[in-house]
Formats: C-alpha cells, structure tokens, sequence
C-alpha cells in the first residue's frame, strides 16, 4: 500500500511536536528498552565498563535521536519515493556496524516496541492507531534497508 502524505504528515508532526525534548525522549526509550530486555545494555560497548550514569550518556541520547531522525526521514522518504534511500555510505556504515555489535531482528523487534510506546506516551493527544501504524511502516523499511547491509556477502 502506498505511503501517503497523510502517513508522512502522521510521522513528521508528531516528531516535530517532540523534538525538542528528543535528549529526555531518548532516555526514555533506552530504559524502556533495557527494563524489558536488561541485556541489551551490554550489547553497547559504550554501556560496559563505565560509571557514567545512563542519564548522562552522550553516546547514548545520540543512538536514540538517530533512531527517531531517521526514521522520521524513512517516512519522508517513503511518501516522496516509495522506498527508504539513505546515502550508500550511511546505509553500508550502519549494517557494518550493527553486524558487528551482533544485533539481531529480536533486538530491531525491542527497539520497535519501546519506539512506538514512547511516541504514543509523549503525544497522547495525538495519538491513534494510524499515526501507529505509519511510524511503524516506517521503522519497518528502515530496518529493512539496514538488515539488507548486514547479510553476509556470499
Ligand atoms: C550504532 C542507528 C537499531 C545497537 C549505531 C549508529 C547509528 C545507529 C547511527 C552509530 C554508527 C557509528 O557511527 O558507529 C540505528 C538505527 C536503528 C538502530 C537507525 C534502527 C532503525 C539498533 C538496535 C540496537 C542497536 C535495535 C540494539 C538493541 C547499536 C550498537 C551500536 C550502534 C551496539 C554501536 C555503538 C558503538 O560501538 O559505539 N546505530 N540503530 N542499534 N547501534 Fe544502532
């Protein structure tokens, strides 16, 4: 089904209504993460071996902000094109990178959900299972276009 500009619209006003407070968003989507997996934490090795408390990560509050930029560009993406093209280059970096740190499509599953509960949560007013289902979309090609890198070449 094609993503319309109303999916767009439903992505990209919602993140503009939150962005601002995307370094608190972040942290909340992280714990939200770890509460129900607490396993994860060790796959970030910025997480192991250090006193920084999660709170006050930098590295931490970067990966959550890019997963919500990002996404929200999948989504603009996907209603200009009809498929998520991100630059070569990020896209190859990113599957390197996620291939390498063993991430699974069960911890892309987690991130999903603790996504979509922490949006509904800061947007409850705006909130419906439309504006659900278009971010999931887009957080689902996303992942896609990253799985894709992270294949094995055979
Ligand atoms: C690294 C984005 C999903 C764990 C990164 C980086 C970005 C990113 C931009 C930094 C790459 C670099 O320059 O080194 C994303 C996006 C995701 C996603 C857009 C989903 C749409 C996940 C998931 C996990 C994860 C589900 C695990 C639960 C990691 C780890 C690193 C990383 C462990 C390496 C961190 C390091 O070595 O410092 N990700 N990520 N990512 N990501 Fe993700």
């Amino acid at each position: 089904m094609a993503f319309t500009a109303e999916k767009e619209a439903l992505v990209v006003d919602s993140w503009n209504a939150i962005k601002a407070d995307a370094a608190e968003l972040g942290l909340k989507f992280f714990l939200r993460i770890f509460e129900i997996t607490p396993s994860a934490s060790g796959l970030f090795p910025f997480l192991r071996d250090t006193s920084v408390p999660l709170e006050k990560n930098p590295k931490l509050k970067r990966h959550a902000m890019s997963v919500f930029a990002m996404t929200c560009e999948a989504a603009v993406q996907l209603r200009k094109l009809g498929r998520v093209i991100l630059k070569e280059t990020t896209i190859k970096h990113l599957g390197a990178t996620h291939a390498k740190a063993g991430i699974t499509g069960e911890h892309f599953e987690l991130m999903r959900y603790a996504l979509l509960e922490t949006i509904r949560e800061a947007v409850p007013y705006m909130w419906s299972p439309k504006m659900r289902n278009a971010w999931a979309e887009s957080y689902d090609q996303l992942v896609e276009a990253i799985k894709k890198e992270m294949r094995p070449v055979a």
